[in-house]
């Protein structure tokens, strides 16, 4: 099939490669001339395992191509894909639909027989019945029909997830767009990926829904945490001990430093503004947004707390800056917040990200950038782990302890055991877990 996909950032990016692996005839579209440009040259943008290598072989075999062009994309398409940006609104945390407005009106103009429009970006629940309504406003004539299909992709994990989906959601009521939908995402039919159909605005809901509840799960154990620590229990043994039941199931239940990245945070607010909206608020995902909000500081003060209650004057040395490992994205990562409260109480801080730190440069100030984990640490009093990369896992505890003022190591992510630690002689301090 022709497809077209509007906005080549992770989403759209990824989604376009997958379904030219899949034999489709992509051509991503972005309105970002440098982005096409270096596409084009085969320089992929963002930092996705697999990515560069799916990209240049589908480019290869002319499955996939990358325009500035978007009527010229959408005219010759059967499917054309809305997967722009939907940020937070500043003032009020809607979500932003400035650009799928846009895309839309754009997609409008250059339709050419029937052509189905697909909302992939994250979007409020009746944005499917505002871009018909501008389609149709824009173009009476064309031909269309309008889908929801969220995603559920990982950064970081993103092919896998694209190409081994729990499920696929495809909202519709139209007989022959859900024709279409069905043989855009055939090859999953044989991988047996169930593929749900609903109407428009439940496709729309669930993904909010989904996004909440996982934000709802983080936050319930960071709070157990919380409590672990205060009663001597270990958080880690909890969360395997619920996780075992089948009912609540083990992921999502890994205490840390807060949720961040770029869809929990504005997708939990944008959903309470519609559950506002609605008069049936959320009071659950409220709580969950304030709590988050609030547990960033207090892990710069569980650094403070670990060098005697006083920072001024020290160096802390921060491990991993991206909002996860494997990726380089660094959208409400929960180390902007904690970096400037670890500053606000006098700390000088020094950084080590693996692939994040041109993205850091661009939201952090006053900090000192370094190449590894080890000149990271130099003459630091703390080591922070804030993001766990795989490289984290193993670190050199006597190089370390050769290079720092201190041996005291913080894990936000609990990566270490206690015991291990102790054995290396650093002070040690974790999520949820008491010393023994
Ligand atoms: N990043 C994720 O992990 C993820 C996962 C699931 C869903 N989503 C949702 O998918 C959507 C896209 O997210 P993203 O992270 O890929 O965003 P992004 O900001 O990385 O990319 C969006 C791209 O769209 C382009 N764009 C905007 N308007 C355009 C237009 N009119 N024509 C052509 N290009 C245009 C921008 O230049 C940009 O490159 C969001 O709604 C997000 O919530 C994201």
């Amino acid at each position: 099939m022709r497809v077209a996909m509007i906005g080549t950032g992770y989403v759209g990016l990824v989604s376009g490669a997958c379904f030219a692996d899949f034999g489709h005839a992509v051509i991503c579209v972005d309105k970002d001339a440098a982005k096409v440009a270096a596409l084009k040259r085969g320089e992929i943008p963002i930092h996705e395992p697999g990515l560069d290598e799916l990209i240049a072989r589908n480019a290869q075999a002319e499955r996939l191509k990358f325009t500035t062009d978007l009527g010229g994309a959408v005219k010759d398409a059967e499917a054309v894909f809305i997967a722009v940006g939907t940020p937070s609104r500043r003032g009020d945390g809607h979500a932003d639909l400035t650009f799928v407005h846009e895309a839309a009106r754009e997609i409008a103009r250059a339709l050419s027989g029937f052509t189905v429009v697909i909302t992939k970006s994250t979007v409020p629940v009746g944005t499917g019945d505002e871009v018909e309504r501008i389609i149709g406003e824009t173009r009476p004539d064309a031909e269309f029909a309008v889908v929801s299909n969220p995603e559920f992709l990982r950064e970081g994990a993103a092919i896998r997830d694209f190409k081994h989906p729990d499920r696929i959601v495809v909202g519709t009521d139209d007989a022959r767009a859900r024709e279409v939908m069905t043989g855009l995402y055939r090859p999953l039919y044989l991988n047996r990926s169930p593929v749900m159909f609903t109407d428009r605005r439940t496709a729309e809901l669930i993904k909010y829904a989904a996004n909440a509840f996982l934000a709802t799960k983080i936050t319930f154990i960071n709070e157990i945490a919380d409590l672990a620590e205060k009663v001597g229990a270990d958080v880690q043994e909890v969360a395997r001990g619920i996780g075992l039941d089948n009912r609540i199931g083990s992921k999502f239940l890994h205490a840390g430093p807060g949720f961040g990245g770029s869809c929990f945070p504005k997708d939990t607010v944008a959903l309470i503004k519609t559950a506002q909206d609605n008069a049936a608020p959320l009071r659950i995902v409220e709580a969950v947004v304030a709590a988050n909000d609030q547990r960033k500081r207090a892990m710069a003060r569980k650094v403070s707390s670990a060098l005697g209650g006083e920072l001024r004057g020290k160096t802390i040395a921060v491990l991993g800056l991206t909002f996860k490992p494997n990726t380089d994205d660094m959208r409400e990562a929960p180390s902007i917040p904690l970096i400037a409260a670890l500053q606000d109480m006098g700390a000088k801080v020094r950084a080590y990200d693996p692939a994040g730190i041109a993205q850091a440069k661009a939201v952090l100030t006053g900090v000192t950038f370094c190449d590894s984990a080890y000149s990271c640490a130099e003459a630091a009093s703390a080591l922070v782990i804030v993001t766990e990369w795989e490289q984290f896992r193993a670190l050199d505890f006597a190089r370390l302890k050769t290079v720092m003022a201190q041996p005291v190591l913080v894990d936000l992510r609990n990566v270490y055991r206690p015991e291990e630690i102790a054995r290396h002689g650093f002070a040690y301090e974790s999520v949820g877990r008491v010393k023994k």
